[in-house]
């Protein structure tokens, strides 16, 4: 679709608006090879060949970004006093209504996706979708076949709220065992309050895979990157 060419480069996150049109009418952009001054001039992204000061640009209509969230980051899009998991990305990423779909605690880590396009949040939060997301988690206390069966039933949380029935696995059994859990909701610190009704405390969470999406093992705490082909869609596999 056709539209303005310092809409398009602001759109990109390259430039403000303004800043965008004081760009073209210097001549510094061009459509397929020719300069083009005229900020109101159409183009269609997706069709032509638009360059700043020589270089190309790639268009993308929406971003989404895959961040692995260090713990005491808020997972909002701007905070007056704290830091958010919006002030990692790097510059190349930057462009306006960033916002991480779903949220983590403070104190999680692991899987957050942070794009621009409403309708994929608004897809892969929507509770009719039932899509998996699964977690590991260090627990305080010892957690067997009991507990099992408990969140496979579907565990009631302490206001009455009933959950759906969960996957819960050990993967490593110990006083302090480390454990994979796996819900298709997103109620509000849920796994904390799952483990709560069985008498439990969560002492460390990572979120690991959202659907079929799972988190790149390269990517160390603060790191993000650009999912690639097919990867958003994995995300409703
Ligand atoms: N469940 C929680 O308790 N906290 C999170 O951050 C995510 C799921």
């Amino acid at each position: 679709m056709a539209e303005r060419l310092d809409k398009i480069l602001s759109s990109q996150g390259i430039a403000t608006r303004r800043e965008a049109q004081r760009l073209i009418r210097s001549g510094k952009v061009t459509v397929d090879g020719r300069i083009q001054k005229d900020p109101a001039s159409k183009a269609d992204p997706e069709q032509c060949e638009i360059a700043l000061s020589g270089r190309s640009l790639r268009y993308r209509r929406h971003i989404y970004i895959m961040l692995n969230k260090p713990a005491g980051l808020l997972c909002v899009s701007r905070d007056p006093k704290a830091k958010t998991v919006i002030d990692l990305l790097p510059p190349d990423f930057w462009r306006q209504g960033l916002f991480p779909a779903g949220r983590l605690d403070k104190d999680t880590v692991g899987l957050v996706l942070i794009t621009d396009d409403g309708d994929f949040a608004h897809r892969m939060l929507s509770p009719k979708k039932e899509i998996v997301k699964r977690y590991r988690a260090v627990i305080n206390g010892p957690v067997g076949e009991e507990e099992i069966r408990l969140f496979a039933a579907g565990t009631s949380l302490e206001d009455g709220t009933r959950c759906r029935p969960a996957v819960l696995r050990v993967l490593e059994p110990s006083e302090r065992p480390l454990v994979e859990v796996e819900i298709t909701e997103g109620r509000y610190h849920q796994i904390k309050r799952m483990f709560g009704s069985v008498d439990r405390k969560v002492l460390w969470l990572k979120r690991m895979s959202i659907g079929k999406l799972v988190l790149d093992p390269r990517l160390e705490e603060g790191a993000c990157r650009e999912l690639g082909p097919g990867e958003c869609s994995a995300v409703f596999e």
